[in-house]
């Protein structure tokens, strides 16, 4: 097929060439943001005097037909197009002629696919922030129901000190809001049209690039006409906050995959949720949360592939960058997949109380609380410490805990032990009494649930 940029050339270009360089199999969905950008482009051509008002007006009704074409599905994007640009370009001539072919004054690709991914990304940046505002949701409902469900928080994945179910969720919550918070940060340097760069060095036509910008709904300018078209950071931002997601809902998954073991058996998923094992028929496996955990490795993989795709690219564009686009879709594309389904699943589990608060009561998760007791009864930490440490071991020969042992035993190993050392080893009282700021008591989580819900109304 003939180029339109094939007045210089002797030869038609070699057929595995024209499939090697084209981009249109995965750069068409970002038909809607070309045909935006490029009516947006239009229009400021015609305000500007650089073509007819008529013929911006013209232009600019073809794109829009077009436009919704393409969204009813009566016309095809053609696959031998060399990429979505020259595509739209090619049925707007088509449709108008001559004054399709005034389009493209004043612009090059290069600015123009830098806008395009831009007007794209900033889409599914608002869309994944109100699925992580769903996540978000999701936490919160947990964390209602779950203030007083006791269980034992672990370091090194040993029962430590306790908490709440709802103290522990809460965590992810956070992390999450970190995640979005980035993602609005994001979309601020992504809102920024490169729009006018050019090839590189601009153009000597009277332009009007914040009434580009203003039309598309973008903050303000790029400053430099080859960063304006070599930048990829606001992308490979993207990724990287999408992979960050991704090791949020992994943690997560790896945690609801333990969980969901007999062995800890703390909250059953929903058989919707879950899938059976095509020999076992006793098996009902976490299949969405090995997923999860799985594809964080792939996402990983695009941020990678970013990254290296512009570490050797010298100024400006380069054919390279054509690469950024599979990779940051693939990143997008799971990660909403991801978010979505995590977000049923654990919207859906079942949260085992007793289990939580029975796994909680073997471990001597008090025994800080015991040895804080004695701190409190004048004794130096180290001191108290030490007593304690003494009394598990005694109790781990005995096969007792803590709350079960005699006031006469615990006077064997401290005159200071008195009957309070009851009410400071009971389980919940260990919770409700650290109500330190962000702790896990109560009143202090009852706190942290009203940050998150004023978090996701705002
Ligand atoms: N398909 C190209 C891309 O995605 C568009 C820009 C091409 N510019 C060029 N000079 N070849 O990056």
């Amino acid at each position: 097929m003939a180029k339109m940029w094939d007045a210089r050339f002797s030869k038609a270009e070699n057929s595995r060439v024209n499939d090697f360089n084209s981009s249109i199999s995965f750069d068409s969905r970002m038909f809607r943001e070309d045909i935006e950008g490029s009516m947006a482009h239009a229009a400021m051509l015609g305000k500007c005097g650089i073509i007819s008002l008529d013929e911006s007006a013209k232009i600019v009704t073809a794109l829009a037909e077009i436009k919704a074409d393409l969204e009813a599905g009566k016309l095809a994007i053609d696959p031998e197009a060399e990429d979505i640009h020259m595509f739209v370009e090619e049925v707007l001539t088509a449709r108008i002629g001559d004054t399709g072919k005034r389009l493209h004054t004043a612009r090059s690709r290069n600015d123009q696919v830098a806008l395009d991914i831009r007007l794209y990304l900033k889409k599914e940046i608002t869309e994944i922030r109100s699925l992580v505002k769903g996540l978000l949701d999701a936490i919160v409902t947990i964390a209602e129901e779950n203030t007083d469900t006791v269980m034992a928080g672990y370091t090194h994945l040993q029962r430590a000190q306790p908490v709440t179910f709802a103290h522990y969720v809460l965590a992810y919550a956070q992390m999450f809001i970190r995640d979005d918070l980035r993602l609005a940060d994001v979309y601020d340097r992504t809102n920024i049209s490169p729009l006018g760069s050019g090839a590189l060095a601009s153009t000597t036509y009277p332009i009007d690039r914040h009434m580009v910008a203003e039309l598309l709904g973008m903050s303000g300018v790029t400053e430099n006409s080859m960063d304006g078209v070599s930048d990829r950071d606001f992308l490979i931002e993207l990724v990287f906050a999408l992979s960050l997601i991704m090791m949020h809902l992994s943690r997560f998954s790896e945690e609801v995959i333990l969980w969901c073991t007999s062995e800890f058996s703390f909250v059953e998923l929903d058989d919707a949720f879950s899938t059976g094992s095509s020999i076992m028929p006793q098996k009902k496996n976490p299949d969405i949360a090995e997923l999860v955990r799985g594809k964080t490795g792939r996402v990983y993989g695009d941020l990678t592939t970013v990254l290296t795709m512009m570490k050797g690219i010298p100024l400006a564009y380069n054919k390279d960058m054509q690469e950024d686009k599979e990779a940051a879709f693939d990143a997008i594309d799971n990660a909403k997949l991801c978010i979505e389904l995590f977000t049923s699943m654990i919207a859906t589990m079942t949260v085992k109380k007793e289990k939580l608060r029975q796994a909680a009561s073997g471990g001597f998760i008090n025994a800080t609380d015991c040895a804080d007791y004695l701190v409190k009864k004048g004794l130096p930490f180290r001191d108290a410490y030490r007593v304690s440490g003494r009394l598990v071991a005694y109790c781990i020969e005995n096969k007792t805990d803590l709350e079960s042992l005699t006031l006469d035993t615990y006077k064997t190993f401290s005159p200071l032990f008195d009957e309070g050392v009851y009410e400071a080893v009971n389980l919940e009282n260990c919770v409700n009494e650290r109500k330190v700021y962000g702790g896990p008591s109560k009143e202090s989580v009852l706190h942290q649930i009203k940050l998150v819900k004023n978090y996701i109304e705002k």
